[in-house]
């Protein structure tokens, strides 16, 4: 069997239908998964984009939320199954998603990341994001909690 290879023909709107196999790759793959009815919400807000990423037989492998409110767009969640990670999965979103973003003449595109997490912020620095603050304790871990990292990305050389 041939390896499966992902493109930008890959990626669709998240559907209601996909939310076992978003759950599934959400719970493997995160510290603190959110729950089915945090998806459920972001599907019905208009100002989100859900997106995933889907194998030959269309399930999700992958998938990415982001707000968009005026010129801003915000990284909320972004997830690979971890069998599939490192095959350029969460660049080809990302890179997709702040192309239509600047189409759509936002000027910029922010996240959050936990400080540990070094492996999505060399992610997020190879695509043009900057560190731009911290937000103390926002995330929990164990018992206790963990420091955010704010990055930012101008879209279209704006200042912000
Ligand atoms: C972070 C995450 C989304 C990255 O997805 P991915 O599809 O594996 O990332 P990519 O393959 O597109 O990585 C592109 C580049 O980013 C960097 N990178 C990504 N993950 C990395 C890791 N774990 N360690 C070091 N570098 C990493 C590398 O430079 C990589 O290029 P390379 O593989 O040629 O070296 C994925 O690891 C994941 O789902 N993690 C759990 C959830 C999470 O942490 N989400 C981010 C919350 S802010």
């Amino acid at each position: 069997m041939s390896e499966a290879v992902f493109g930008p023909d890959s990626i669709r709107l998240m559907e209601l239908d996909d939310l076992d196999a978003v759950m599934a790759i959400e719970t493997a793959a995160q510290l603190t998964p959110w729950t089915r009815s945090h998806f459920g919400d972001c599907l019905k807000n208009a100002n989100y984009l859900c997106q995933v990423v889907v194998d030959r037989d269309d399930e999700p492998v992958a998938f990415l939320i982001l707000s968009r409110i005026l010129d801003e767009t915000h990284v909320l969640n972004v997830v690979v199954a971890p069998a599939l990670q490192r095959r350029g999965i969460a660049r080809l979103m990302l890179e997709q998603a702040m192309e239509a973003a600047r189409n759509d003449a936002m000027t910029v595109m922010y996240l959050e990341v936990r400080e540990t997490n070094t492996g999505a912020q060399l992610l997020y620095e190879r695509l043009g994001f900057e560190v731009c603050g911290v937000r103390k304790n926002y995330y929990r871990r164990g018992d206790g909690h963990e420091n955010a990292v704010l990055m930012q990305c101008l879209l279209s050389g704006g200042h912000k």
